[in-house]
């Protein structure tokens, strides 16, 4: 049976390849999701891209990520990292192993980027290497 790998994507992100480009570069979500799908077809692996502006739906999706025996979740919370109690209480709430991803460093911007509620709960986290972070957190979940 082929393992899935959930990538969940929160506020914003579908905007990405016009959204603030000098920050999170030309790619697009569809584009992401399609450098994923090459790469995890290699490893024997099945991606399950989705994109929400909604908390409740990340929620939702994680506990769904668990309830269909996923490999792993790569977990992209958008602004939500940096607020949302309720996606860290998920994330504890699952056995899945969650990565966290970003595209840019938040570490290196504003001081309110500089805590993640996501963080502070996934197994690790990948940030900085714009639509290659992606990439990198997929090969960690195929080596868990
Ligand atoms: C982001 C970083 C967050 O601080 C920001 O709110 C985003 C995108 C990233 O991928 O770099 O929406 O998660």
């Amino acid at each position: 049976m082929t393992e899935t790998v959930f990538v969940l994507n929160g506020p914003n992100l579908n905007l990405l390849g016009t959204r603030e480009p000098e920050i999170y570069g030309s790619a697009t979500l569809d584009d992401i999701a399609g450098m994923l799908e090459d790469r995890a077809r290699e490893l024997g692996l099945e991606i399950d891209l989705r994109q929400s502006n909604h908390e409740g739906h990340l929620v939702d999706w994680l506990h769904e990520a668990q309830a269909v025996g996923a490999k792993a979740v790569l977990l992209n919370a958008g602004a939500f990292t940096h607020t949302s109690v309720a996606l860290h209480d998920a994330i504890k709430a699952i056995r899945t192993p969650v990565i966290e991803v970003h595209l840019s460093n938040p570490h290196t911007r504003e001081a309110f980027r500089h805590k993640s509620y996501v963080g502070m709960a996934a197994k690790a986290t990948i940030a900085g290497f714009g639509p290659l972070s992606y990439l990198l957190a997929l090969e960690g979940a195929h080596r868990l």
